[in-house]
């Protein structure tokens, strides 16, 4: 078993499905009266090196539910690399607690941390990838269409930290990947050959194109995220000129399967990747997805950290 959980590609298929099972369990549990406290006693250490709703607060909520407790530590408070170093930050921080999470810029952080922490670490989000929330994803497709085998989900936009994780997930729970970007914004070449030789055990498709159309023909699941990423903020200006066509809108959805859904990690700009018409619409399942980063945090939790 691993330690840490700082990429989806890092683990086995078993792993990961394993997880997903115990999120509809952990789930049903706490739906029919609450979670038993098997994390009582435990301390997760969470490091915002960037801002965050959903993460923060699930992560919060989920070691709270499981008898925990989980401790917030902002840029501010231990300036990370800058005040102290990762690997002291790391040994300091796994004397205390139990686990830790952290969202960070650069990915090579994360990995420092694990590398240097005995206790389990967990990518709350790094420049990289976001495999929790690509974890609250595949929950929420699931639960949704009753398998995730022999579905296309087709991502539309920026070949960001998002794009990846669900990229990783699809090769390892076994469903169709198209990608629509624009030239110049796709996925990184190093990815893209990761994610190819991961989708040989499972023989899923690929398929990578500047078409939004294409991506989006016959699609279940239509997803989008933000055109700027946290950190890319000055690109803001030129971002949204060469993006204004990877947008998920009424139009996009006719192209799909009739019963598609619309999926966003959030937050969403409304009226740039996603109008308000589809975020709020008959399709969309973001806030249901949005719910279930709680339940599938609660299922990584346990598995790294309980007894
Ligand atoms: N989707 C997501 O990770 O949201 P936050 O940035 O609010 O945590
Ligand atoms: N790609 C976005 C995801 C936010 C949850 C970012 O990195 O800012």
């Amino acid at each position: 078993m691993h330690k840490d959980f700082l990429t989806i590609a890092d683990w086995s298929s078993d792993a990961l499905k394993h997880v997903i099972s115990l999120a509809e369990d952990l789930k049903k549990e706490w739906q029919n009266g609450g979670n038993r406290p098997v994390l009582a006693g435990k301390t997760l250490g969470m490091i915002f090196q960037k801002p965050s709703l959903r993460t923060r607060v699930s992560f919060d909520v989920a070691m709270f539910h499981l008898g925990g407790h989980a401790l917030m530590l902002s840029p501010q408070e231990i300036g990370l690399g800058q005040r102290e170093s990762i690997p002291d930050v790391a040994r300091v921080l796994a004397s205390m607690v139990q686990g830790i999470m952290a969202r960070v810029f650069d990915h090579a952080h994360v990995e420092q941390l694990a590398a240097w922490s005995k206790v389990p670490v967990i990518n709350g989000l790094s420049d990289y990838s976001h495999p929790c929330q690509a974890m609250a994803d595949v929950l929420t497709i699931k639960e949704r269409f009753g398998r995730l085998e022999g579905l296309k989900l087709a991502y539309i936009g920026d070949g960001n930290n998002v794009a990846t994780s669900l990229l990783f997930a699809a090769t390892k729970f076994g469903f169709d990947f198209a990608i629509a970007t624009p030239q110049g914004y796709a996925l990184p070449e190093a990815v893209l050959a990761k994610g190819r030789e991961l989708a040989q055990a499972s023989g899923i498709r690929i398929i990578t194109t500047e078409s939004v159309e294409e991506a989006a023909q016959g699609a279940h699941v239509l997803y989008t995220d933000t055109w700027t990423s946290m950190g890319q903020e000055a690109e803001a200006e030129a971002r949204r000129k060469v993006f204004k066509d990877y947008q998920i809108n009424a139009n996009l959805l006719k192209v799909a399967d009739a019963n598609s859904i619309v999926m966003h990690c959030l937050p969403a700009h409304r009226g740039e990747e996603i109008t308000d018409e589809v975020a709020d619409g008959a399709h969309s399942a973001i806030f249901q997805q949005a719910e279930n980063r709680l339940h599938a945090q609660k299922a990584i939790l346990v598995h790294l950290m309980a007894n």
